[in-house]
């Protein structure tokens, strides 16, 4: 009779819990659906034109003062538009203070810079073109460079029709072409679309462990894998972050959460760079980092045996599109 009575309770396990557990996942993987189409803003909306000319723009190294930096000398597609090392190099081959952080789907954050200090990619733009460290090149100068090639008048006609070439524009096409910077399809996405297949049974305990145990997905959450909030995750490095632009004494090192796509090229990571793998990033959230009051109440030290590490590495691979090729674009001589 009790053994009836525990077949009985089994079976209903089976039948209610089940299908209950199959729709949580379902839900959990509706989470991160890539969207259909990319935000543009009322302000500059997209055209081919502007984008193209964007794209020129983004590639010219005629935008520093000594025409040897570009956009893409730290934000190179080969390396998930980052560049792999801690501190990227700046005019006169100084290293800058912060690790270059992608350029990918952007046009879903709605501030930029680790410490968010722009609040606009057209906002940002003008940051490293004129920054001493950076390309060194202020905007007027760098209007008067670009009217002196006909290339760029006529392109700037083209986008512009109304004012051609203006500072705004050269920021508005930049940013036009930013937006369109976005991640590939990637197994993970063709798992969360209904293919079964598209990655293991490995990466699929990552998932689960991703967004359930070992808390990533606080942070890390929807389909870019970022809350585009600020917090300070326990980092060795001095730096104030969010704190040096609000001064709020709460908002010291925290830092804007980094989206995860096509995380396996983007070494080294975090802001200063300071961990050169996956496995050391994972190893940070093990440990939990500095303990200090303004440390993310979520870092705490975690429990992960080594099947677990494991599945969450293969999870995080899941993330990165292949073949990633970004031809160059034609720039105009004078
Ligand atoms: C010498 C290297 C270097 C060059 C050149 C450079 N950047 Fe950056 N970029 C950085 C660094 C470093 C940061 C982070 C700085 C910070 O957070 O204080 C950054 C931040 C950014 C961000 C913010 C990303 C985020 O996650 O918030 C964008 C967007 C960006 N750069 C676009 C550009 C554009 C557009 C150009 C060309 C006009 C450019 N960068 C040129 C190094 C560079
Ligand atoms: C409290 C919020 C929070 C939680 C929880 C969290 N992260 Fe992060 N994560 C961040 C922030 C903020 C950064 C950037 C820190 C910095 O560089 O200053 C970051 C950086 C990263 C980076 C490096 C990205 C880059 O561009 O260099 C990876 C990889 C990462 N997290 C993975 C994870 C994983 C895996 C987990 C779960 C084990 C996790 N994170 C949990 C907020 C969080």
């Amino acid at each position: 009779m009790k053994h009836f009575v525990v077949v009985i309770t089994a079976a209903l396990c089976v039948s209610v819990f089940v299908p209950a557990v199959a729709a949580d996942l379902q839900a959990q993987k509706d989470l991160y659906r890539r969207p259909q189409a990319i935000p543009f803003p009322a302000d500059n909306p997209y055209t081919i034109e502007k984008a193209a000319l964007g794209k020129m723009l983004f590639f010219e190294t005629r935008l520093s003062r000594d025409n040897n930096l570009s956009c893409v000398s730290c934000h190179n597609p080969s390396f998930g538009w980052q560049v792999p090392f801690a501190k990227a190099i700046g005019a006169g081959g100084k290293p800058l203070g912060r690790k270059s952080p992608t350029t990918i789907n952007h046009a879903w954050g709605n501030t930029f810079f680790w410490d968010g200090r722009a609040g606009s990619l057209e906002a940002q733009a003008r940051g490293p073109i004129e920054a001493p460290a950076e390309m060194d090149l202020p905007m007027a100068v760098a209007v008067k460079r670009l009217g002196e090639i006909e290339g760029y008048r006529l392109a700037f006609q083209k986008a512009f029709p109304d004012k051609g070439l203006t500072e705004d524009n050269v920021l508005k096409a930049i940013a036009t072409y930013e937006r369109t910077i976005v991640t590939g399809d990637t197994p993970f996405d063709r798992w969360v679309r209904g293919d079964e297949k598209a990655i293991s049974a490995s990466a699929i305990r990552g998932f689960a462990l991703f967004n359930g145990k070992a808390r990533c997905a606080t942070c890390h959450s929807g389909w870019n894998f970022s809350d585009e909030k600020f917090h300070d995750i326990g980092l060795r490095s001095p730096d104030t972050g969010r704190g040096g632009v609000t001064g709020n004494p709460g908002d010291m090192h925290a830092t804007r959460t980094p989206g995860l796509r096509e995380i396996v090229a983007r070494a080294p990571y975090m802001h200063d760079g300071s961990l050169d793998t996956l496995e050391g990033v994972l190893a940070h959230y093990i440990s939990g980092g500095t303990a200090r009051p303004t440390r993310s109440p979520l870092m705490q030290s975690l429990q992960l045996d080594g099947a677990e590490f494991a599945d969450l590495l293969t999870f995080l691979r899941t993330l990165s599109s292949p073949g990633n090729v970004v031809a160059m674009p034609n720039l105009p001589a004078r």
